[in-house]
């Protein structure tokens, strides 16, 4: 499955970090690594050790091009090449030993204020540029996490509508301490593969099937994300036994506020378990996704399961996983891997809201809204730990300050 994964480009950590720092360790599919920016502003994703006598990169010093080793000063640039090796330079400069040592790097690229990594075999793809990516008047932020599991449990969770209606419903209601009431209940569910994952839809208590719940659904997108219209969850692999889960969230400023030009989209890192007892939290509606998942312990026992109607979807999502297993081993791409320039150039998906989502709605109106009105004046709903700095931001955007 790793080779697998390392076919598309992941999200790995947000431009705006490196306003305040040149260089941040990472472990991305089991590999630990150092991504930096370069004072010529370029990014770069190189192995954590130097391959001189293994430093750790992460405390080197970044240059006009590339980044220095703080040990004996060995440059490397973004390609792996060895720029600079000072003291062999001075020694033995006709031996060109820099030209025979390469650190291991990967391709990079800042897209939506996200920084993408390609850890698979040349030719890479395309970052496909989702559509929302192209979309305007919003205020976006970047969320982490990382959550003690496997990825792909965490991706099961994208293809599994009953669990809303208990995870975050019914369980929201007792963790309030009231007993009830149950909120309606799932009817009917429907899974349908399209190129970039599988639409699920569902028909609730109360719902007509005219309802854009059912009518467009929410995306379990490939191969490792959750889209519900004005979010991306992406479960990036740490380990095998660690996700990074990066949310890129969009909100739709009210009319009143355009035209509204982001300069700068903020992220920041949520907390996983309550300080006091270790426990987790289970205030916010991702952090009760993230108990499911790490619940399923390290990596979920799927012996141990019994699997029912409700999970067709991840039922339909690990048998193509499997087929796609089989197709890179022939040596052919896998599912939603895309490569013409023309159809990654906004990449369109199903997005129940899309109106509200491109032309706005007058604050007044927005208020009303059942989720996104709730979040205009009791802050971010997904992921507990907004820093204020970006809930005021997110204020001034939609002008509620
Ligand atoms: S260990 Fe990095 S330059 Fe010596
Ligand atoms: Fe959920």
């Amino acid at each position: 499955m790793g080779d697998l994964l390392r076919r598309y480009w992941m999200p790995i950590a947000a431009v705006s970090e490196f306003d305040s720092q040149s260089i941040k360790p990472v472990r991305l599919m089991g590999e630990d690594l150092a991504l930096y920016k370069d004072l010529s502003g370029a990014f770069g994703l190189v192995d954590r050790r130097c391959p001189h006598r293994r430093a750790d990169m992460s405390y080197g010093f970044v240059e006009r091009c590339g980044l220095r080793c703080n040990y004996h000063g060995w440059l490397f640039d973004e390609s792996g090449r060895c720029l600079e090796q000072p003291y062999e330079e001075t020694a033995a400069p006709e031996a060109k030993f820099k030209d025979r040592v390469r650190i291991k790097a990967y391709p990079v690229q800042a897209h939506a204020g996200l920084i993408w990594a390609y850890l698979g075999p040349q030719p890479a793809p395309l970052v496909p540029n989702w559509e929302p990516f192209t979309w305007e008047n919003g205020f976006v932020q970047i969320v982490f996490a990382e959550i003690p599991c496997n990825w792909f449990q965490c991706q099961e969770n994208s293809v599994d509508p009953v669990h809303f209606e208990w995870m975050h419903m019914n369980w929201s209601v007792r963790l309030d301490d009231r007993l009830g009431p149950y909120s309606p209940r799932h009817l009917q569910l429907a899974f349908d593969e399209f190129d970039y994952g599988i639409v699920y839809r569902r028909i609730r208590e109360g719902m007509s099937e005219a309802d854009p719940m059912w009518t467009v659904g929410r995306v379990c997108l490939w191969p490792n994300a959750l889209f519900t219209g004005d979010h991306f969850e992406w479960r990036v692999p740490i380990d095998d036994e660690n996700t990074l889960s990066v949310t890129w969230a969009f909100s739709r400023v009210p009319k009143e506020r355009e035209p509204y030009v982001q300069g700068r989209i903020p992220a920041w890192h949520g907390p996983v378990r309550e300080p006091a007892t270790g426990r987790w939290i289970s205030s916010h509606i991702m952090n009760q996704d993230f108990i499911a998942w790490v619940g399923q312990g390290s990596n979920a026992d799927r012996t141990q399961e019994h699997l029912g109607a409700s999970d067709r979807g991840v039922i339909m999502l690990r048998k193509r996983f499997l087929r796609d297993l089989d197709a890179v081993a022939k040596g052919e791409d896998p599912k939603a891997v895309i490569r013409d320039p023309e159809v990654s150039r906004c990449v369109a998906l199903p997005v129940a809201e899309r109106k509200l989502l491109i032309e706005g709605l007058p604050l007044a109106e927005l208020a009303k809204h059942p989720i996104l009105g709730r979040q205009l004046t009791q802050g971010y709903p997904f992921q507990v730990g907004q820093p204020e700095d970006v809930r005021r931001a997110y204020e001034d955007a939609m002008g509620v300050r």
